[in-house]
């Protein structure tokens, strides 16, 4: 296990590729492949020759309150389906964690293919999603509904010069939302340039100019089949852009269905229409993957509300993290107390951004109270008055 030179990342990109039955970089998508690739952060496990492999790149995730801390973006994970379940997958996570310990970051984070790997290596579900559609013909905008500004096309080329200081500009309105360095954008260029339907980027005019944006593209089979406007990106810094982009993308023409998905829960799309029911809930589930690195300096980061609740915490993996905490909204410190809540590390994470109450995870079983008492100051501790969300794909 040793983290890959330079010129061993392009066997390392097809590894990975391969573990998600995808085809090998070309030598034309590789240039920009190699342009998301932070320096000295892909590890790789040998026997004979490579056979798993894991990277990340440097970010800050928004917490509540507003602060940011740092984030590993953990991605490109996978094991040769030929030597799967003998532990690559374990060695690969604990070097990488302890990696990324010692590098001061007090948090990892991940999007999962499977529900079932990360919880043992302390990653919890730290956000959830929603996904829907719209019958356009149903969706008629409320005569209340704001105008909005004006929507302005950007070519492919244009959104990739300037789309990554609009997304900066805009701000993170809700916990769990990450800043994006220049390791992120060359993934959603690749996917811009491979996509067989045209990507089109909107882009919304406030009264101080860009406010937020919509990426979508349309999916149409044969001419007159039904279409569907997939709305692969909104982001939104003022309720006028967020108006001001629903109505376009409501008009634009030949289209019968619009599907977003990886929404925040409570976007309050419905709320446009005259019929609420023009919006169908079609699913939903876990997003962003959370994992506190450093408990104590993660704890200490966030906002709280209520009273001091002690947590006891275990973590198996960074066993330093294990102990006790008395976190409050006056701070948090170690602490020889009694606990009042003894949890997991990945449960932990479960709670951190307000995704789940730590009351249902105790009802589960999956926390442990002292006393009934306990657990409501802790559904307390952590509240957060927006739900989480992330928003952006690694
Ligand atoms: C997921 C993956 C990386 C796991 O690698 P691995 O080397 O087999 O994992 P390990 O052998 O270290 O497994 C550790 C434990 O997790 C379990 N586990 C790992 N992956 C699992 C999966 N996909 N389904 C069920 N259990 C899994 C193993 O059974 C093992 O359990 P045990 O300790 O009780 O025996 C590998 O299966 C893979 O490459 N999958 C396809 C690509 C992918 O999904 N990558 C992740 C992208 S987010």
């Amino acid at each position: 296990m040793r983290t890959l030179r330079p010129d061993e990342h392009r066997a390392a990109a097809d590894l990975f590729r391969s573990t998600l039955h995808a085809v090998p970089t070309t030598d034309e998508t590789w240039p920009i492949t190699e342009r998301a690739l932070q320096p000295g952060r892909t590890l790789g496990a040998f026997d004979t020759e490579l056979i798993g492999t894991a990277r990340s790149f440097d970010a800050e995730i928004t917490l509540p309150g507003g602060a940011r801390a740092g984030v590993a973006a953990v991605t490109g994970v996978g094991v040769r389906p030929d030597r799967t379940r003998r532990g690559i997958l374990t060695e690969l996570m604990r070097a990488q964690l302890t990696d990324i310990a010692g590098r001061g970051l007090p948090f990892a984070a991940l999007r999962a293919s499977e529900g079932v790997i990360y919880n043992r290596f302390g990653y919890g579900v730290t956000t959830r999603s929603r996904s829907y559609r719209i019958d356009r013909r149903r969706a008629v905008l409320r005569p209340d509904v704001p105008s909005g500004g004006q929507v302005e096309l950007w070519s492919l080329d244009t959104a990739l010069e300037r789309l990554p200081e609009l997304y900066a500009s805009l701000p993170h309105t809700r916990p769990g939302m990450m800043t994006r360095p220049p390791y992120w954008w060359p993934g959603w260029e690749r996917h811009a340039r491979e996509a067989t339907s045209p990507i089109v980027t909107a882009v919304h005019h406030g009264t101080n100019g860009p406010d937020g944006y919509a990426i979508y593209t349309v999916e149409r089979k044969h001419w007159n089949d039904p279409a569907v406007l997939e709305v692969l990106s909104l982001q939104t810094g003022t309720d006028e852009a967020f108006n001001g982009l629903w109505r376009y993308l409501l008009g634009v023409d030949l289209v019968d269905t619009l599907r977003a998905d990886e929404r925040p829960v409570d976007e309050p799309v419905e709320l446009l229409f005259t019929d609420l029911r023009a919006v169908k809930d079609t699913g939903g589930g876990d997003e962003l993957w959370l994992r506190l690195v450093d408990v104590p300096t993660a704890l200490g980061a966030r906002e709280y509300s209520g009273e001091p609740v002690v947590l006891e915490v275990v973590d198996p993996v960074l066993e330093d993290n294990s102990g006790r905490y008395e976190v409050s909204p006056e701070g948090v410190r170690r602490t020889d107390a009694t606990a009042d809540v003894r949890l997991g590390v990945d449960a932990l994470a479960m709670v951190y951004l307000g995704a789940w109450r730590p009351s249902l995870l105790a009802a589960a079983g999956r926390i442990q109270p002292a006393d009934p008492g306990a657990v409501e100051r802790a559904d307390r501790l952590f509240a957060t008055p927006v739900p989480a969300w992330c928003g952006t794909h690694f």
